[in-house]
């Protein structure tokens, strides 16, 4: 059995996970820094210097609770893109010393698309062609996946992403951050048609998202209620929130789904957790043969994990990184 030892550390959450390349777990520690709380936002340098704090005892807690020694390990994975500079560079430093002073394979992954790959742990036999809907804070995008180690972006947001519009609405409403779960929980008892606001792009030959059109209209309607209004009709504004942000993603990933004859749908990134995305997308995709997968709840936060799982198919293949290769923060799907 050939074992791989991952890291992530793009963001504010150092982890370390130990998985085979069965995408069996052994370890997944997660270890996030409440330390930025204070701050209203990750502070990128706290974030580098919390990450050197911590990887190095992960890395060791996480052999030991695999139950292996470094010398069991039969590849390094690590993600080295998008994300906060300084957080990707600590991570891959740590996998690049351990890459070389075991002599084993390198494999560096998008972060993004190891978010779609936490699909392969939860669902064992998934395989491609299938095509990724990645919807999360700063990114909204359909993928289409070849093969695992071949992909062509198909349609993306040409402004504001998904998630954050969701972040935008709360706050808006005085609601707390981030807005995505407090929204998707108001809007159980809520009326989606409570108020129309635009789909943007509805045109049927066009896959690509746009949401500031939406956020635009959000805040002028809130700026002409009332407050005691917005605060009575609480659940229905949300409920009719979360409808124009998702109603889009449903109908474009069905839509090209079917032009492409694909017969899977794999939702990825924070706001893949909304439940309304997920009920209404597999119900409507399942009405033309088409199943929808998404990861557990524990795998759609930042993890280790679903870096191993995006590496399995590049050890598999061979597809090894030389120890010269640089993280990059630069947004999207640019590298597997
Ligand atoms: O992928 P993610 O954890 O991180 C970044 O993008 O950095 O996504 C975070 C986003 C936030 O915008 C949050 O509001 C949204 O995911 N989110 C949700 C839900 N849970 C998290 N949006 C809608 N419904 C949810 N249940
Ligand atoms: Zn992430």
């Amino acid at each position: 059995m050939s074992y791989i030892l991952a890291f992530e550390s793009s963001c504010d959450d150092t982890s370390v996970a130990v998985l085979d390349t069965d995408y069996r777990i052994y370890a997944n520690l997660i270890s996030s820094q409440p330390q930025h709380l204070e701050f209203g936002g990750v502070l990128p340098e706290l974030a580098s210097r919390l990450h050197m704090q911590n990887i190095l005892k992960l890395c060791e807690l996480s052999l030991e609770k695999a139950e292996l020694e470094l010398d069991d390990i039969s590849a390094i994975a690590v993600s080295i893109n998008p994300g906060l500079i300084g957080s990707l560079i600590v991570g891959l430093s740590f996998a690049k010393s351990l890459a070389w002073a075991k002599s084993v394979p390198l494999i560096t992954v998008n972060h993004l698309l190891s978010h779609i790959f936490a699909n392969y742990i939860d669902h064992p036999g998934l395989h491609a062609p299938f095509l990724a809907l990645v919807v999360s804070g700063g990114h909204t995008e359909m993928i289409h996946f070849r093969r695992e180690t071949e992909f062509e972006v198909v349609g993306k947001t040409l402004d504001d992403a998904a998630g954050e519009t969701f972040d935008k609405a709360a706050k808006l409403m005085g609601l707390g951050f981030p807005g995505g779960p407090i929204l998707d929980k108001l809007a159980h008892n809520g009326d989606p048609d409570f108020v129309r606001f635009p789909r943007a792009l509805a045109q049927k030959d066009n896959f690509n998202f746009s949401y500031s059109g939406v956020k635009t209209a959000i805040r002028s309607y809130l700026h002409n209620q009332s407050t005691d209004f917005i605060q009575k009709h609480q659940a229905d504004i949300a409920a009719s929130i979360q409808a124009a942000i998702v109603d889009p993603l449903i109908d474009k990933s069905v839509r090209i789904a079917r032009q492409l004859q694909l017969k899977c749908i794999l939702l990825a990134g924070g706001v893949a957790a909304n439940s309304a995305l997920r009920t209404k997308l597999s119900q409507k995709a399942e009405h033309y043969g088409i199943h929808v997968y998404y990861p557990s709840l524990q795998l759609c936060m930042d993890n280790a994990a679903m870096v191993a799982a995006a590496a399995i198919p590049k050890y598999k293949a061979g597809l090894f990184s030389p120890l010269d290769v640089n993280a990059f923060s630069q947004k999207g799907t640019k590298l597997l």
